[in-house]
């Protein structure tokens, strides 16, 4: 659903009316706090048990977009420690619940359960109060600082903008750090708009940026360290409540990137696409002459935690594209979806679902050793194909292994290169087609959006 005025001007004021939550969204959102509060510090009572029960996350500092219907809630525990919440955690959350509130129980390393009513949701999470000097090693227990400090940077007009930016960073793809995005957090996107002032001057630095951007808000961090510690990040951002932490560890090489590209065009041409409330339900543009390759999966996905299915996922999927690649595909784009329940996809567009029987190879330069230039030779002859020279070196032919994308894939599944797939207990069905008519392009609104006011 599209609620915004297509325009060029004032695109962020625009934005920020179907963005902004109503006064309303946060009344009864209030009262679903007050509600499940009452009940948690009815049940706490009870079981003689101290406890605080706060709201978190975006509601609590102020940053919440108006399509979401949801709170985390905190209750944060005197007098236990990190194992009590690990043990005892669940059955204290159930206990509680039960009879009270409707909840389903989420996998995570940290117990916590979902609470839903009348399409409102609330992640409650119970986490022991941790202590002032040693905030070393927290997980979520750092979630209520994290609050207090945004909240004590940001007043309306700031949170207006780490709305923006939140906003955009959905609209183009990679808002979130699970596993499924590897992308900006809420938190990431509020530190930033803080650091740099505004929605545009995030933007503006953003421009700059390359793998191994390190940014510190606080000046707190210990750049070196920071360095070594997450050699693998491709951006440090010091969380000022734990500077030790990277708050960008889960920001992905595509996610980084996807964000200064979008951020580089949208400085130059505003558009109300980029913003994931303003997305047109699909962008009008002409279907590519492409092929696709689908693997789909189905299994008991519901086994593994959500976190789980896309780590496998992704990392099948990266296997399987360059098992193509390597066989001569060439490949446009390649993606994975799955209901995290029992179906998974592998979608993969190319120029073709059949290549030639034979490949080309590239031998050596005809000024290199005798040896190599006889062997490169022997070994084609040897192989049914040729060899000769061309312009300054040898090139070869040579039979292809697999000259169809479904055979390889096929043949991809049934070796040890997709184990992360059968980890999950799928069984997959392959084909390669060509795209239907207006299928098959990958381009996403926000880069479409140029072409508005382009003379189309
Ligand atoms: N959190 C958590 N466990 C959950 C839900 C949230 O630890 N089951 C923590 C997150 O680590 C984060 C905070 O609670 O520090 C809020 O998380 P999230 O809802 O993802 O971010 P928000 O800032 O609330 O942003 P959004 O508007 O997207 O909800
Ligand atoms: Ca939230």
């Amino acid at each position: 659903m599209n609620k915004c005025p297509e325009t060029t001007d004032n695109v962020e004021e625009v934005v920020l009316n179907v963005i902004r939550p109503t006064r309303r969204q946060l009344t009864i959102l209030s009262s679903f706090f007050r509600h499940v509060k009452r009940t948690y510090e009815a049940c706490l009572n009870r079981l003689g048990l101290k406890g605080e029960v706060t709201v978190q996350g975006s509601y609590a500092k102020g940053t919440i977009l108006s399509d979401k219907w949801e709170i985390d809630i905190f209750i944060i525990l005197e007098g236990v420690d990190k194992e009590w919440i690990k043990r005892e955690g669940e059955a204290f959350l159930r206990e509680c619940a039960s009879r009270h509130l409707p909840y389903t129980i989420r996998y995570s390393e940290h117990p916590y359960i979902t609470v839903s009513m009348m399409g409102l949701e609330a992640d409650i999470v119970p986490v022991a109060r941790p202590e002032p000097s040693r905030l070393e090693g927290l997980g979520v227990e750092r979630t209520p600082l994290h609050t207090e400090y945004v909240r004590s940077k940001m007043d309306r007009e700031l949170a207006d903008q780490a709305r923006l930016l939140k906003s955009f960073l959905r609209g183009v793809g990679v808002y979130g750090a699970e596993v499924r995005t590897r992308g900006f957090s809420g938190y990431l996107a509020e530190l930033l708009t803080i650091t740099y002032g505004s929605f545009r001057d995030v933007l503006r630095a953003a421009s700059g940026w390359r793998p191994g951007v390190y940014i510190d808000p606080e000046g707190v961090g210990d750049e070196k360290v920071l360095r070594r510690r997450y050699r693998d990040s491709v951006m440090i951002v010091v969380d000022p409540v734990d500077p030790k932490r990277n708050t960008a560890a889960a920001v992905s090489v595509q996610s980084l990137a996807t964000f200064v590209a979008a951020a580089k065009l949208y400085l130059e041409h505003p558009h109300t696409w980029f913003f994931h409330a303003c997305q047109p339900s699909r962008p009008p543009l002409p279907g590519l002459d492409m092929y696709r390759l689908n693997v789909d999966c189905r299994g008991p996905l519901y086994n593994h935690p959500p976190d789980a299915v896309w780590g496998k996922a992704l990392r099948a999927l990266e296997s399987l594209t360059n098992r193509l690649r390597r066989t001569g595909f060439k490949i446009a784009h390649h993606t994975v979806a799955t209901d995290e329940y029992h179906t998974l996809t592998f979608s993969i567009i190319l120029e073709e679902c059949g290549l030639s029987s034979m490949e080309v190879v590239q031998g050596p330069y005809a000024w290199s050793p005798t040896e190599r230039l006889t062997k490169f030779v022997l070994k084609r002859l040897s192989e049914g194909g040729g060899a000769w020279i061309s312009i300054d070196r040898m090139i070869g032919s040579r039979p292809r292994r697999f000259k169809d994308a479904a055979e390889a894939a096929r043949h991809w599944l049934a070796s040890e290169e997709s184990a992360s797939l059968h980890d999950l207990g799928v069984s997959c069905r392959v084909v390669c087609e060509k795209c239907g008519h207006g299928e098959c392009n990958p381009t996403p609104a926000w880069i479409a959006s140029l072409l508005r006011g382009r003379g189309r």
